[in-house]
């Protein structure tokens, strides 16, 4: 029997030590929560994210009241950013959110399972890495590459 093990790199990053472009893509992620459409969870969403072409798109958590409908901020992000640029990378995605208080979280969000799918799989594609920046008011998590979130991913390859 072979053992073996995966390992994450992250950087903790204060805010003020971003470079300007990434402190960018947080504020929009931040702004982007002011759209999400969450009445069942309370918890509001936001994802920025930039393509290789440096265009960025927003998207915000919107809930149903058939609440398995519902969509992550990530997914409504990406599949309309993929949608008008169908076939270019995605480079960067930041994440935030706000809780039931309202204000920005304490901890960092980080993206649900069917969504590092989407991610990993739409990275995969693109044949170069999807940086992560997940925010929280003290500090953003930095992840240089999405499939680092889903060892052992499943992907076109597969089929
Ligand atoms: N949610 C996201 O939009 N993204 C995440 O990374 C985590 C969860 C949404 C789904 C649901 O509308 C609400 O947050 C509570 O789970």
């Amino acid at each position: 029997m072979k053992h073996e093990h995966f390992e994450i790199d992250y950087h903790l990053v204060p805010f003020e030590e971003l470079p300007e472009a990434d402190r960018l893509l947080v504020e929009k992620a931040k702004e982007a929560t002011y759209t999400s459409f969450s009445p069942y969870s309370h918890f509001r969403v936001g994802a920025a994210l930039r393509m290789e072409n440096g265009e960025v798109y927003l998207g915000s958590n919107q809930e149903n009241a058939s609440f398995t409908t519902g969509l992550c901020a990530e997914r409504t992000a990406i599949f309309y950013a993929t949608a008008k640029n169908p076939g270019a990378a995605v480079t960067d995605i930041a994440i935030a959110a706000r809780g039931t208080d309202g204000e920005y979280t304490a901890e960092p969000t980080s993206p649900c399972g069917a969504c590092r799918q989407v991610l990993a799989e739409i990275e995969h594609r693109a044949g170069r890495p999807m940086r992560l920046l997940l925010y929280s008011r003290t500090g953003i998590i930095v992840i240089e590459s999405v499939g680092a979130l889903l060892p052992l991913q499943f992907n076109g390859d597969n089929l």
